[in-house]
């Protein structure tokens, strides 16, 4: 099993990409903020199916937390993940410590407005602005050709896809099918912060959204589809749900609240399960 390079400036990192490009080589970037799992994984093949040579970035973004969220206890693990990239044969692990992403003085947050604002948007204010401005750096920074990102955020897919455009950023950028357990639950860094009893109920999660679909599926007004999703997941045991709505797929505006028609729709839900917030998305639209 080959290690990945580590590499912790954006120097180094340009070095070895400069590299593969002059041996007329296809370059992917997979951005994490590490604690990775399988989910993870399959990021890193699905960007070497798309390219001959992939960067995986670990580096647990600041600016896209608010003061009082988990980016202290946000779970790391540098060497494990180091040993999960080795596992797929990840090329580069590019693991920059803060003062590399933003030297003293930095002041510049990309605003996506739009697509950013509902959702995520609204229930965490300071998030996508911090998306956002990090992703284009490592888009930047790597000068990468394609970047892979999971559609479990698909929000934040749709906002990168729309920065990038807008910035004529010339990356491709591909969004993977969401990696979930064989319960149905949604791979997420944040699954480790559930006791047993809170996995056990998270698979509500899933369920709240299959049954969501298919009620928009047989013609059901979007509103009452939302509303079966919010009762099955208070009945599971969700304490708080931020949201559940069924939007629009590509500018995520609002549908409904009348049958789905002709659109193609998305089921997006946020809600929390004692202290962990999860969230998830599946498609939405007519049989
Ligand atoms: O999805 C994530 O892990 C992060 O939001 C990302 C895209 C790596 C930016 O920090």
């Amino acid at each position: 099993m080959t290690q990945p390079t580590i590499v912790r400036t954006v120097a180094q990192m340009r070095e070895h990409v400069r590299a593969w490009k002059a041996a007329g080589q296809r370059v992917a970037l997979v951005p994490t903020m590490g604690a990775l799992h399988e989910g993870h994984l399959t990021l890193i093949r699905l960007a070497q199916e798309n390219a001959d040579r992939v960067i995986a970035s670990v580096f647990v973004n600041p600016k896209q937390f608010a003061p009082h969220e988990d980016f202290d206890a946000y779970p790391r693990g540098e060497a494990v993940d180091a040993e999960k990239l080795a596992s797929v044969g990840c090329d580069l692990m590019f693991a920059p410590n803060a003062s590399e992403m933003y030297a003293p003085g930095f002041s510049t947050l990309i605003t996506v407005s739009g697509v950013s604002e509902p959702l995520e948007g609204a229930a965490r204010p300071q998030f996508f602005g911090g998306v956002a401005t990090v992703v284009a750096k490592l888009f930047i920074q790597s000068q990468a050709d394609v970047a892979v990102f999971g559609e479990k955020d698909y929000q934040q897919l749709q906002v990168v896809k729309r920065m990038a455009r807008d910035l004529d950023i010339p990356i491709e950028i591909i969004g993977a099918p969401t990696a979930r357990a064989e319960d149905g639950l949604a791979l997420s860094s944040r699954n480790a912060y559930l006791s047993a009893e809170e996995r056990a109920a998270a698979v509500a999660l899933p369920d709240a959204m299959k049954a969501a679909a298919q009620a928009v599926a047989a013609g059901s007004r979007v509103d009452e589809a939302e509303a079966i999703a919010v009762e099955a997941l208070k009945a599971a045991g969700f304490r708080q749900v931020d949201y559940v709505e069924v939007r629009e797929a590509s500018d995520l505006s609002r549908l409904g609240p009348g049958p789905i028609g002709e659109a193609e729709g998305r089921i997006l839900v946020a809600a929390w399960l004692g202290g962990t917030r999860l969230i998830d998305n599946m498609a939405v639209g007519q049989a």
